[in-house]
């Protein structure tokens, strides 16, 4: 599955990080906005369960997530989305994969992962901004599968058809949600007309 989350304050948010005049603060910060509205998008379908509670006016049956949802950035710009969408799951645990682009190959190249116990019961959630030739994202899914993971959501701002397609072939089971679907990729696997090197943009390495 493959959904493009169409709405009005996540594109007016992405034209802003767009912007080549944007800076680090306005950059990270519209990012944070958007990683929250996408959370709440994503999450419509996590599953419930009921429990009994009492309200001041007596019993009641109410209703609570009924999985442990882990969230997965890739580091290091993943870490970009993970506040947005913990303020949505304050309950989810959290794992990190380091994942670089070696600049000649594009080969993802691991250098760090720590992950909670017990992926196999959870909904895992990995989140990067860019989606590009897709490699990081399709070695960070076989890192957690590798510890279990079933149920996967990968979440990405910008993409291009050559990285969804190759998460797609990789990993049929997992469900793709970006904020926009990018035209192409130029000769050196940037995403145009993308946005830049997300990370150098959230941490002003550039
Ligand atoms: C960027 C981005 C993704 C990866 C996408 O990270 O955040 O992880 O590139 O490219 P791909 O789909 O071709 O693998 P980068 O390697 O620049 O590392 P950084 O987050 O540390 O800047
Ligand atoms: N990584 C980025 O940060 N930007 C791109 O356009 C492609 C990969």
């Amino acid at each position: 599955m493959l959904e493009v989350l169409n709405h009005p304050l996540i594109t007016h948010k992405l034209t802003l990080m767009r912007n080549k005049n944007t800076g680090t603060k306005d950059f990270r910060e519209n990012l944070d906005e958007i990683a929250e509205l996408m959370a709440y998008e994503i999450c419509r379908d996590l599953p419930i369960q009921p429990i009994d509670i009492e309200t001041p006016m007596g019993p009641c049956v109410g209703y609570e997530l009924s999985k442990e949802v882990v969230i997965v950035p890739i580091l290091r710009a993943g870490i970009g989305l993970l506040d947005g969408i913990r303020r949505l799951v304050p309950t989810a645990k959290v794992g990190f994969v380091g994942l670089y682009r070696d600049e000649e190959t594009l080969q993802p190249q691991e250098y760090f992962s720590k992950f909670p116990k017990n992926l196999k019961d959870a909904i895992v959630m990995i989140v990067d901004p860019m989606l590009a030739t897709g490699g990081s994202a399709v070695a960070a899914i076989n890192l957690v599968k590798e510890r279990g993971a079933k149920s996967i959501k990968l979440i990405c701002l910008v993409g291009v058809p050559e990285g969804a397609k190759a998460v797609q072939e990789a990993h049929p089971d997992v469900d793709i949600y970006l904020a926009a679907m990018d035209d192409h990729l130029n000769e050196i696997g940037y995403i145009v007309p993308g946005l830049g090197d997300a990370g150098d943009r959230i941490f002003g390495t550039k």
